[in-house]
C-alpha cells in the first residue's frame, strides 16, 4: 500500500474527483478527512468509504473553514501528511458579461480556498517536524481557455503558480507541492457545465486523442502517485492527465478519433 499510515485532507471530497481520491487513498492505507460544503454528500461518502474515512462540513473559501478541516483531521487521526485542494466551482460567463459577484465566487473557492487550506495544512506539517505532500487540482484550462469559462480559466492559471510558489517555499521543510491538470472527467460538474450545450461533448472529443472522458479513478491514481514516496523527487510540477488534449493542435477528424 502506497500510503500506509498516512493522514490526508481532501477538499470537495463528497463527489466526483475528490471522492475518487478519497476512495483510492483509503484503499492505499491512508486515513482521510473529507471537507465539503455539501453536508449530506460528505457524510454519505465518508460512510460509504467506511473505516478510516470521516467528513467535516466546511466552506474552504474562509480561513476558519480551511483551518477547521486541518484541525478535524489532526483531532481525529493525530497528524496530517497530505493535503488535496480539490474543491472548485464554475460560473459560466463571457468576459463582456461576467458579473463581479460570479468572478469573486469562483476565485474564493478555487484559488483562495486552495491557498487557505494549503497554508493551514503546511503550518501543521511544519509544526509536526516537516514532511508532507500538497496536491492542487488544476485543469487543462490553466493552459488553454474555453470562452465562457472566464473566471474558472483564470483560477486554474493561478493554481499553476500557487503550486510552484508552495513548492519553492516548502521544500526546506520536506513538503512537496504538485498539481494535476485533468482534461474532461466524467463528473457531475461537467454534466452541469455542458447541460445547455448538446454539442459540447462531441466538440471536446474532437480535442481528445484518447477519444473518451476520463474517470475520477484515473485522476486519483495520479494523486496517489504524487502523494507517495514514489514521487519523492517531484515538486512544483503539474501532471496533465487529459487524454492527450494539450498535445493536440487543430481538432481530430472523425477517422482520427479513438474509440
Ligand atoms: N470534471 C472535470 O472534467 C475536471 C476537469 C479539470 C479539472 N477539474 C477539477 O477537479 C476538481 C474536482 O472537480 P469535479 O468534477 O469532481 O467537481 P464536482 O463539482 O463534482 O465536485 C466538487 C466538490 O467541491 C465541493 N465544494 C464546492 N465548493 C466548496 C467549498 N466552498 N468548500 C468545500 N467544498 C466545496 C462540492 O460540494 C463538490 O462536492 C476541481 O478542482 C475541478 O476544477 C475537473
Amino acid at each position: 500500500m502506497k500510503l500506509a499510515n498516512k493522514v490526508a485532507v481532501v477538499t470537495g471530497g463528497a463527489r466526483g474527483i475528490g471522492r475518487g481520491i478519497a476512495e483510492r487513498f483509503n484503499a492505499e492505507g491512508c486515513r482521510v478527512m473529507i471537507g465539503d460544503i455539501d453536508a449530506d454528500g460528505a457524510t454519505a461518502t465518508a460512510k460509504a468509504i467506511g473505516e478510516g474515512c470521516a467528513a467535516l462540513t466546511t466552506d474552504v473559501s474562509t480561513q476558519a473553514g480551511a483551518q477547521s478541516l486541518v484541525d478535524a483531521a489532526v483531532e481525529r487521526f493525530g497528524r496530517l501528511d497530505i493535503c488535496v485542494n480539490n474543491a472548485a466551482i464554475v460560473r459560466l460567463g463571457l468576459l463582456l458579461d461576467l458579473s463581479e459577484a460570479d468572478f469573486d465566487a469562483v476565485m474564493a473557492v478555487n484559488i483562495k480556498g486552495a491557498f487557505l487550506t494549503g497554508q493551514a495544512a503546511a503550518r501543521q506539517m511544519v509544526a509536526q517536524g516537516g514532511g508532507g505532500a500538497i496536491i492542487n487540482l488544476s485543469s487543462v484550462n490553466a493552459i488553454v481557455a474555453i470562452p465562457n469559462q472566464t473566471a474558472y480559466t483564470v483560477s486554474k492559471g493561478a493554481i499553476h503558480q500557487l503550486t510552484r510558489s508552495m513548492a519553492v517555499q516548502l521544500a526546506r521543510h520536506g513538503i512537496r507541492a504538485n498539481a494535476i491538470g485533468p482534461g474532461l472527467i466524467d463528473t457531475e460538474l461537467n454534466q452541469d457545465v455542458w447541460s445547455d450545450d448538446p454539442d459540447g461533448y462531441g466538440r471536446l472529443m474532437a480535442r481528445t486523442p484518447l477519444g473518451r472522458a476520463g474517470e475520477p479513478g484515473e485522476i486519483a491514481a495520479v494523486a496517489a502517485f504524487l502523494a507517495s514516496d514514489d514521487a519523492s523527487y517531484v515538486t512544483g510540477e503539474t501532471i496533465y492527465a487529459d487524454g492527450g488534449r494539450l498535445a493536440l493542435n487543430l481538432t481530430l477528424g472523425p477517422e482520427e478519433r479513438g474509440s
